[in-house]
C-alpha cells in the first residue's frame, strides 16, 4: 500500500453523530476533537507526511451563539494540549485561515503553539480554522497587490507557483487524497486551488467515529485509483 504524501480531510458529522445518539451537538464537537488527536497518531505511524484538517470555516460563524462558544472553548483547551501532541509525534502545526477573527487569547496560543512546533518535520500538521478557500484567494492576492504597489513585485511576474506562494498553505505540496466524511458530497470553500488533481473520498461514516480503519480503506482505495497525475499504480 502506497501512502499519500499529504491527506486533506473535512471533519464532518460531528452534529449528527451527537444528534442520533440524543445528545446536544457540542457533545459531537468534543468527541470529534478527541479523534483527530487519535488520527494524527495514525497518520504519524503510517506515514503520512502532511496531513490538512477543515475544522472550522468562514460560513461557520452562522451557527447558534451557543454552539459558536461551545466551539471557541474547544479550541482553546486543543491549541493547549496540542502543544504536547505536536512534541509527542514531533509534527510542525500550522494554522491556515484568517485567525485575526478570534479573541486575543486564541490567537495568541496560535501563536505560541506554532512557535513550539516549528522545527518539527515527522509530520506537517495544518489546521483550517475561519478558514474559506475564496477567501485565503482573496487575501493572498491583496497582499501580492500591495507588494505590486511597493515595487517588490511585477504582474508580469504572477504565474501558478507565485500565486500559490500567497496563499496560507504557501509550501505544502497539494493534497494527493481529500477524504469527506459524513456523506456530504461537496467541497465546502476547502482548498479550490489545492485540490485541483487531488483524489476524492467520501464516505458515511461521522467524524467522531472515522478510525484507522477506516483511514486505510480510504488509503486503499486510493490506491486502486488510475491516477493521471502523480500516478499511484506505477510507482
Ligand atoms: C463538523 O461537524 C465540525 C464543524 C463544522 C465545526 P458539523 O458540525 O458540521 O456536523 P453536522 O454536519 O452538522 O452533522
Ligand atoms: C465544512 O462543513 C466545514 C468544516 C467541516 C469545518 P460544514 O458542515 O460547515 O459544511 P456545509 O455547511 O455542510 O457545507
Ligand atoms: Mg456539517
Amino acid at each position: 500500500m502506497k501512502v499519500p504524501n499529504h491527506i486533506a480531510i473535512i471533519l464532518d458529522g460531528n452534529g449528527r453523530w451527537a444528534k442520533a445518539r440524543g445528545m446536544p451537538r457540542s457533545y459531537g464537537h468534543v468527541k470529534g476533537c478527541a479523534n483527530l488527536e487519535t488520527i494524527c497518531d495514525d497518520m504519524k505511524e503510517l506515514g503520512v507526511k502532511y496531513l490538512t484538517v477543515y475544522a472550522f470555516s468562514t460560513e461557520n460563524w452562522k451557527r447558534s451563539r451557543e454552539e459558536i462558544e461551545g466551539l471557541m472553548r474547544l479550541f482553546r483547551n486543543y491549541l493547549k494540549k496540542c502543544i504536547k501532541i505536536s512534541e509527542k509525534n514531533k509534527m510542525k502545526v500550522k494554522i491556515i485561515g484568517d485567525i485575526r477573527a478570534f479573541d486575543e487569547d486564541i490567537q495568541r496560543r496560535i501563536v505560541e503553539l506554532e512557535e513550539f512546533s516549528k522545527d518539527y518535520d515527522e509530520l506537517h500538521f495544518y489546521i483550517a480554522l475561519n478558514y474559506g478557500s475564496r477567501d485565503e484567494i482573496v487575501r493572498g492576492m491583496r497582499r501580492f497587490g500591495q507588494d505590486v504597489k511597493e515595487g517588490i513585485r511585477t504582474p508580469e511576474e504572477l504565474d501558478e507557483r507565485l500565486f500559490a506562494d500567497y496563499l496560507d498553505t504557501a509550501g505544502a505540496p497539494d493534497p494527493d487524497l481529500m477524504i469527506r466524511t459524513s456523506g456530504e458530497l461537496r467541497l465546502s470553500n476547502f482548498l479550490l486551488w489545492q485540490l485541483a488533481y487531488t483524489e476524492f473520498y467520501f464516505t458515511e461514516v461521522a467524524w467522531p467515529d472515522f478510525n484507522r480503519a477506516e483511514l486505510i480503506r480510504a488509503i486503499e482505495t486510493y490506491n486502486n485509483r488510475d491516477r493521471r497525475y502523480g500516478g499511484v499504480k506505477e510507482e
